[in-house]
């Protein structure tokens, strides 16, 4: 469970979030939409810890975020725009050194099999600095899971990322799902959010501007609720 209160971010005068309040129920999956600089990326970089509100309230499973940081990080898994690997270990050392430090029991064969996972276990011990955009991202999706986070916090994921592996990813989140894991993915892939959230947010001007289910998979009805609020078309 996540709650956010009056949450603000300022920074060089510039007010990136302005008062954002939302509440997300264990085991939701939800897609953050809006346009370039809106605020999303900091939203979810304030959820990972890596950035400090500058007022409001975070509350993670009813842990206050400022006060409960190494808890709630053991939590999370997190997808950035950057793939946080190391490029002269191969996919298999990014994975046991990532997954020891969450403390990760039988970490060589949990990394293998997450290599595995996202098909590429052909390059298992291959240094990831030869690997395409595409590859990366996929070993990227397994750093952020070795743990198994009850939160996923994913930052355009499937920019980059070839069919089979967009199939890949929405699979890794589904099962995730079943399991219990709440998934909040920032994305401008409409399509891709449609598919696999249950929730989608708009945030414009560092405000939630809009909250609504999608069922049926119902892109439409996501695209024309965008482009009212974010693009004003009507
Ligand atoms: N550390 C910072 N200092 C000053 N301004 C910042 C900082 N970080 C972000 N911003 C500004 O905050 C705004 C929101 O940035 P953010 O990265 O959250 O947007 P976004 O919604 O993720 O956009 P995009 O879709 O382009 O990824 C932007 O105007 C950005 O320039
Ligand atoms: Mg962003």
């Amino acid at each position: 469970m996540i709650e956010l209160k009056k949450l603000t971010k300022q920074a060089d005068n510039k007010r990136i979030l302005r008062g954002v309040e939302l509440s997300i129920k264990k085991g939701e999956t939800i897609a953050i939409l809006g346009p370039n600089g809106a605020g999303k990326s900091t939203l979810l970089k304030v959820l990972a810890t890596l950035i400090k509100p500058t007022s409001g309230h975070v509350l993670i499973n009813g842990m206050e975020l400022r006060k409960k940081q190494i808890e709630i990080k053991k939590l999370l898994g997190y997808l950035p725009h950057s793939s946080l690997l190391y490029d002269h270990y191969s996919p298999l050392e990014n994975l046991v050194f990532y997954g020891n430090i969450y403390g990760v029991k039988d970490v060589e064969q949990k990394a293998s099999k997450l290599v595995k996972d996202v098909g590429l276990s052909f390059f298992l011990n291959e240094p990831v600095k030869n690997f395409s955009r595409g590859m990366i991202q996929r070993i990227a999706i397994a750093r952020a899971i070795i743990h198994d986070p009850q939160f996923l916090l994913l930052d355009e994921p499937h920019t980059g990322l070839d069919q089979g592996a967009i199939s890949i990813l929405n699979d890794v989140v589904l099962s995730m799902k079943n399991k219990g894991t709440t998934t909040l993915m920032v994305t401008h892939d409409f399509k891709q959010a449609a598919e696999i959230c249950d929730r989608v947010i708009i945030v414009k001007n560092g405000k939630i501007v809009d909250d609504f289910r999608i069922q049926n998979h119902n892109l439409g009805f996501v695209t024309e609720k965008y482009e009212l609020l974010v693009e004003g078309v009507s």
